[in-house]
């Protein structure tokens, strides 16, 4: 089933959500589960998705992939449980998709790519994608603890196949207790890799508090960003103002804010 991209994955005007059974699930790791949907959208990395439940809650996950839909949720309250206590089969109300991009500003660059928690989610798609026009990419992957860990075994799979011949791929992992990876947060790795002066790009997901370490870290050093925020957001169409981060309406002009470069360089590939 393919749905194009109009901010509705139903044919309606209104950006109504639509129907769309889970094919398939997997389970990442105690609390984190990954849902294939029998669902086609026209998106791009950095976008999300609206997730419905009837009669209960619609929250915002980003897209894993789009064709099919995927998408990675974490259990931490009534919305995402209940979600987990779904299988193949069951439909799942969704629209979208919804938000900005990440944005290639050019070829041949090296590109370090920061998740925290389940905001891997959208990195490892963006990674597949930029790979052929990439130089060189990092991977930091950081969690409390190893068993926090996510989708480390998928970037060393895109790390052995699916980078272009001699296009260097370092996946690298940090958890805060020192269970799995470097003993500290992903912006100590980050720091030492941001040091070697080998990287043009820096593209992030995961909570507030990472992201805001990470801008102060590339303004440093003066590397662009595209940093994926997070934010509560119920209507993802720019009306409640429900996601507002200073003065930014994250389900509009987010939620992959860019700094330090003009928008004018980035393009969408
Ligand atoms: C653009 C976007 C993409 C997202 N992508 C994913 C994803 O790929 N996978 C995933 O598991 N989750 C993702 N989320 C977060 C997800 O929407 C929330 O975890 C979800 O709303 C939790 O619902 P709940 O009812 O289970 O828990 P709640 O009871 O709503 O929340 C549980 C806890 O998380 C906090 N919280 C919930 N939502 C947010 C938020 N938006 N910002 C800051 N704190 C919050 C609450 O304060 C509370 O402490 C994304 C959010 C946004 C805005
Ligand atoms: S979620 Fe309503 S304005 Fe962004």
């Amino acid at each position: 089933m393919r749905i194009l991209s109009d901010g509705c994955a139903h044919s309606g005007s209104l950006g109504l959500p639509a129907p769309f059974p889970i094919l398939s699930v997997e389970t990442d790791n105690y609390r984190t589960k990954t849902f294939t949907i029998d669902l086609s959208l026209d998106a791009l990395p950095g976008q999300f998705v609206m997730a419905w439940l009837p009669r209960f809650d619609e929250k915002p996950f980003s897209l894993v992939a789009a064709d099919p839909v995927t998408l990675m949720v974490t259990a931490v309250g009534p919305f995402t449980n209940l979600l987990h206590a779904m299988g193949p089969g069951d439909p799942l109300w969704i629209r979208g998709p919804f938000g900005t991009s990440f944005r290639l500003p050019g070829s041949g660059l090296r590109a370090a790519f920061v998740g925290g928690g389940y905001g891997v989610a959208p990195l490892l798609w963006l990674a597949q994608t930029w790979r052929r026009q990439l130089e060189g990419a990092t991977v930091i992957i950081g969690a409390g603890t190893a068993a926090d860990l996510l989708y480390v075994d998928r970037f060393n799979a895109l790390q052995k196949e699916a980078m272009s011949p001699g296009v260097p791929l370092e996946v690298l992992t940090c958890t805060e207790d020192g269970s799995a990876g470097s003993t500290g947060l992903v912006t100590d790795l980050l720091s030492d890799s941001l040091r070697s002066g080998e990287t043009d790009l820096l593209c992030a997901c995961g909570p507030h508090g990472m992201l805001a370490a990470i801008d102060s870290l590339g303004d440093e050093h003066n590397i662009p960003r595209q940093l994926s925020w997070e934010a509560y957001m119920r209507c993802a169409i720019g009306i409640c103002g429900s996601c507002e981060l200073n003065g930014s309406v994250l389900c509009l002009d987010g939620p992959v804010l860019e700094y330090g470069r003009t928008e004018q360089d980035a393009q969408p590939v």
